[in-house]
Parts: C-alpha cells; structure tokens; sequence
C-alpha cells in the first residue's frame, strides 16, 4: 500500500472549493505516456495551474499501473524542477469497479471515479458507496456519475444522452457521500460528439452545435447549491488539427467538439473539473502526420514525439488561460 501523500500529491478536495468560489475549473487531462505527462506538467507550470492527470483503465492496460504511479510521482518532482510546486492529483478515469478504484487507491492514486450510470439508479447508489466507504479511509476524494453521456467510454456505446435528473442528485450525493459528481448535460466522449444534421450552421459557414443543456445544470446548482460538479466528454475537436490530419493522410468526417466559449461559460459555475482527453490526440496525432509527410526519412522516434509534445503543450496553455480559467491559481 502506498499513500499519495508520499508521493507528494494531493486530492480535489481543496482545489474544488476554491475552483467554485474562483469560478474556473480545474483541468483533467488524460494521459498514456511520458509526453503527454511532460507537455501537462509544463503547460500547467508555466501557467501555475492546479492539475488533475487522468488514467483510464484503457491507460492503465496500456502503460500498466506501476509505471503510471512512478511517472505521476515523476510529474510532481518534474513540477518542483520547473520551478512550480503546482498542485496534482492522480485520479482514476471511469473506475467501473470496487476492486479497480481499491488497487488504484492501493497504489497511490489520490482520487478515483467510480461509474455506475450504466446501472440502474440503486444499484449506482450501492457501489458508489461501497467506494466512497473505502476511499474515504485514506483520505482519497471520489467521483461519482448521474446520467450517460452519448459515445463511447472504453467498451460502453450510448447512441443517445440521458441527461442527468436533477430530481435525483441530492438523493445520490446524500445516500453515497461522494464528493462530486458527473452529470450529463450534452457533452459526449470522443471526436465525433454531434451529427452534422443535429448542427446549424453560422454566417461563415461553420457548424454550430447545440447548447449544452444549462438549463439542467442550473437545477442541478439548485438542488445541491455549492457542490462540486464534473463535465466529461469536453474536448473541442478544434478544427484546424482535424484539417491537418486530415491533409496529411487521415480521415476524420464529422469531427465536431463542444466550443470553447461554452465551456468558459460552464467553469463559471458549480462545474469545477473539466475533462479533455480527444484534444490532445488530435494535436499529438496531426504534429506526428506534419512531421512524417515533412521528412519520411526520419526514424528516430524524439523527432516526430518531440514536435507532438510541443503541439500538447501549446494545447494546454490555451485551455488554462483561455477556456478553464485556472491559470494563476495554482
Ligand atoms: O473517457 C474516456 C477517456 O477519453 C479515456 O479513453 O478509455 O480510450 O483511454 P480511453
Ligand atoms: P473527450 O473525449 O471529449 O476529450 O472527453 C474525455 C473524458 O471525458 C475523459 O473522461
Ligand atoms: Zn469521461
């Protein structure tokens, strides 16, 4: 067993309190490898951000566990080197099971979420609690979730949301002691998060996608005032990265992410984590296509992965200061 506390991280506890009262949000950002983890930890340096680096069981297979653990342990000590004791917390991605969230928790994570909206609402309630029970014996903070988001989350395929009821969320966060929770408010996971047909399109041509349901969010506010909320899927799928894969040998159709100026209006609320994973494939993705098309003499992995941390880097210093409000707050 190993406490985050020695690893020098922290939970959310505290950086969700002040992202509510400072009205940003605190970036959760995915990661698989050593340059996402690196272009994370310098971006959120350089802007003196708190950050929350996610791992999702798929991550977890991929990179396994125990690298992971040392490369956060490696991400705190990196920060310090930077010149930045930034908060970081290590939090475990769409958690679907008590035995995932207990070894993660075993393992130095300092916060996990635990999924149970595919299950029916008690069944939800139950293992949320079984969780929190556990988590909350070392301090570790837990993420629960009402409603299902449309997309795809590891293995599971929603065609339609099920918005969050907000009928239901006093009841949840009162029967599973959670210390915040994922709604379901129109975002959705992925790079294809609407149709063309569900769009419109604005005076210069660009599709436009539908509102996020603030109507729900500010009934949720309503019925648990204060309490911190969480919104997946918030990746904008910025288009000049999809036109660059694209001319460069992909093929994305109908890529097509949440805008920016809708998520600056959410980290204004109770919404204090935002989670972007599909923003930082596109950059890493079309930064390595550049380079491959540029020189197809190039072998050396660093020439290709180095020009794709850079993409990442510049990608999470604009989200910062631009979309998530959280630098400076570190
Ligand atoms: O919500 C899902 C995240 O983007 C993680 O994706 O399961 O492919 O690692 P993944
Ligand atoms: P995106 O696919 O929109 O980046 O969402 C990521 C996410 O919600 C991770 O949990
Ligand atoms: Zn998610």
């Amino acid at each position: 067993m190993v406490n985050y506390k020695e690893l020098g991280l922290v939970n959310s506890r505290e950086l969700f309190k002040k992202a509510i009262e400072g009205q940003y949000a605190v970036p959760a950002f995915n990661f698989n490898n050593m340059e996402q983890l690196q272009a994370i930890v310098q971006a959120c340096v350089e802007e003196s951000s708190p950050v929350i680096l996610q791992v999702s069981s798929g991550a977890r297979k991929y990179a396994n566990q125990t690298i992971l653990r040392y490369l956060a342990q490696g991400a705190v000590e990196y920060a310090k080197e930077l010149g930045k004791n930034i908060p970081i917390v290590l939090h475990l991605d769409h958690g679907d099971t008590f035995e995932l969230c207990k070894s993660c928790i075993e393992y130095g994570f300092s916060s996990v979420m635990i999924d149970g909206s595919h299950h029916p609402y008690d069944k939800n309630v139950e293992l949320t609690r079984q969780v929190v029970e556990y988590a909350h014996k070392y301090d570790v903070t837990v993420e629960g979730e009402l409603g299902v988001l449309a997309g795809i989350e590891d293995d599971v395929v929603a065609e339609h949301h099920t918005y969050t009821q907000p009928e239901e969320v006093e009841d949840f966060v009162s029967k599973t002691g959670v210390d915040s929770l994922a709604i379901s408010i129109g975002t959705s996971h992925g790079a294809n998060k609407f149709k063309p047909e569900q769009c419109t399109r604005n005076a210069d041509g660009v599709l436009v996608p539908p509102p996020l349901r603030f109507d729900i969010l500010e009934a949720i506010e309503k019925k648990i005032p204060g309490f911190p909320i969480v919104l997946h899927g918030s990746s904008s799928v910025p288009q000049k990265q999809v036109a660059i894969i694209n001319q460069y040998g992909g093929k994305l159709k109908d890529a097509i992410g949440i805008p920016e100026e809708q998520l600056r209006k959410a980290a204004q609320s109770a919404v204090c984590k935002i989670n972007i994973d599909s923003d930082g494939r596109l950059a890493m993705t079309a930064a390595i296509r550049e380079v491959f098309a540029a020189h197809p003499e190039w072998f050396d992995p660093r020439q290709y992965l180095g020009p794709a941390r850079e993409s990442l880097r510049e990608l999470y210093k604009h989200k910062l200061v631009y979309v998530l409000g959280s630098a400076g707050k570190a």
